[in-house]
């Protein structure tokens, strides 16, 4: 059956990605039903009056999402399983109206706006949910948090009832740049820094900065979806560069000029690796080279578990090309929606203006509190702490999988609050394996659900899960990844 596909072939989205949205969102809207046979490439070619390779490429992106299947020697289907990052993004669309009625335009539903994954996306309650990236809600400080917060509270004065420096708190911008230069190698000072609601909205700072329709935004292959999700929204033409077990492969990178490279040096999402020197060096070269920006998202670089701590790339920016984010959801907690964005001194008035436009800055009461927390020293103290505990758990993952596995591979275990899991051979694929251990209770998550755009369509990409372990305890871990070997 032809599938009613309305391509505009003078407009500024390319036909390749206009198939894969309009297919994707009739998938998400049932209009496609798991298991029906997708046309072949070249009855869809000769349907729409295109080349058949651009519908292939369609085809391979939505197999790399998850949204369709090959099966060998038979033909292509919608997925039985969609993936749930996906649902999860569909769950926000507005309102789905009765069938027959008129839908107004509205924002959302233009294409290349999706959102990423923030919770559990398959809203279950799990006996160990290995979801990533969270920190143990038991951690938060709330004692010495209470104290601080309503000492600053009591002697506001006009600072709640007042506009304030848009650029953030000038106390909590001096607590970071103090610290950054010690534990992260970057010289900078609090005018460089705009205090912002996480890395998001760092990244939307930036992005309304310096991108438009059509300009170049590179991201790792694999990326982090609120990355790559976001300067798709912005109309950018998304370049995903591969990684390897030293990073970002810096010889794939564009040849473009005033291009945006998105990149997690530290602690690669969702893979793990650490970038080399000598690919940094590649990618500062790069940048400057092009007049392009890179922008370093160093979000779990506190929990490093071996070695010295690896300075941040913008440590090594002789030539003030990068735009490092750095974030309190993974320290702290994601809920308190505060992080900084350390810009070039060229960058910085712009910046400022734009955080200005965008809301006038963040509130108040939260970094004050903060920056006392900060300068204190209970901060840091508190870092070292839950440092420690997420050692534990990670060594405790380790020892349940050695136990119960044999024969696959860890990877990214050194640093940060989840790993890599490459399946030992005998595993069935990572889709298969998160559907098994949900029938068991147990939340594991390929690459796709764990938060991550996975560009790469290949049956490789396919063998890998993301297992978090900041939140659970070490009998959680255990018994999970127990009952994971026995389903399996
Ligand atoms: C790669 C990456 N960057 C940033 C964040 C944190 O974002 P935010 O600071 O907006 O909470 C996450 C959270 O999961 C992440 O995985």
């Amino acid at each position: 059956m032809p599938l009613p596909l309305k391509l505009q072939k003078s407009g500024q989205i390319s036909l390749q990605t206009q198939i894969f949205e309009q297919m994707r969102g009739m998938i998400l809207e049932g209009r496609l039903r798991p298991g029906e046979p997708v046309p072949a490439t070249r009855a869809l070619s000769e349907q729409l009056g295109i080349a058949r390779n651009t519908i292939a490429l369609a085809y391979e992106r939505l197999i790399a999402e998850g949204y369709i299947e090959t099966r060998r020697s038979v033909g292509t289907f919608i997925s039985m399983q969609i993936p749930e990052g996906a649902l999860y993004a569909a769950t926000h669309r507005s309102v789905v109206p009765a069938r027959g009625t008129r839908r107004a335009k509205t924002k959302t539903e233009s294409p290349g706006i999706r959102s990423q994954a923030l919770v559990n996306p398959h809203r279950r309650r799990f006996v160990a949910d290995f979801w990533v990236g969270r920190p143990d809600p038991n951690s938060f400080p709330r004692k010495t948090w209470a104290k601080l917060i309503s000492r600053r509270l009591l002697s506001a004065g006009s600072a709640l009832t007042e506009y304030r420096d848009p650029s953030g708190f000038i106390e909590l911008r001096r607590a970071i740049a103090d610290r950054v230069r010690p534990t992260r190698n970057i010289a900078t000072d609090a005018d460089e820094i705009i205090i912002v609601g996480g890395c998001q909205d760092g990244l939307n700072l930036v992005s309304r900065m310096m991108l438009s329709p059509g300009s170049t935004a590179v991201v790792e292959s694999p990326c982090y979806q609120g990355a790559a999700f976001l300067f798709e929204s912005f109309g950018a033409n998304i370049f995903p560069v591969r990684v390897d077990e030293r990073g970002l492969d810096c010889r794939q990178l564009p040849n473009a000029k005033n291009a945006i490279a998105y990149v997690t040096p530290s602690h690669q999402y969702p893979l793990g690796v650490t970038l080399s020197l000598e690919r940094r060096l590649e990618l500062l070269a790069w940048a400057a080279e092009t007049n392009s920006y890179i922008l370093e998202d160093d979000y779990d670089s506190d929990f490093r578990f071996h070695g010295a701590p690896i300075a941040a790339l913008k440590g090594l920016d002789r030539t003030g090309r990068v735009i490092y984010l750095g974030t309190f959801s993974k320290c702290l907690g994601a809920g308190l929606r505060l992080g900084y964005v350390i810009f070039p001194p060229e960058l910085v008035d712009r910046a400022r203006h734009m955080k200005t436009l965008m809301n006038n800055g963040q509130p108040w009461l939260e970094q004050a509190t903060l920056a006392d927390f900060m300068e204190s020293g209970g901060y840091e103290r508190h870092v070292r702490r839950i440092r420690k505990l997420y050692f534990s758990r990670r060594n405790a993952l380790l020892a349940a999988l050695e136990k119960h596995f044999s024969g696959g591979e860890i990877i990214g275990d050194e640093a940060g609050m989840h790993l890599a899991w490459r399946l030992p051979r005998h595993l069935p694929s990572a889709s298969k394996v998160e559907k098994l251990a949900i029938e068991a209770g147990v939340g594991v998550y390929t690459l796709a659900s764990g938060a991550a755009v996975n560009f790469d369509a290949s049956a490789e990409s396919e063998r890998y899960l993301v297992l978090g372990f900041s939140s659970l305890t070490e009998r959680e871990i255990a018994t999970g990844i127990a009952r994971l070997a026995d389903v399996l």
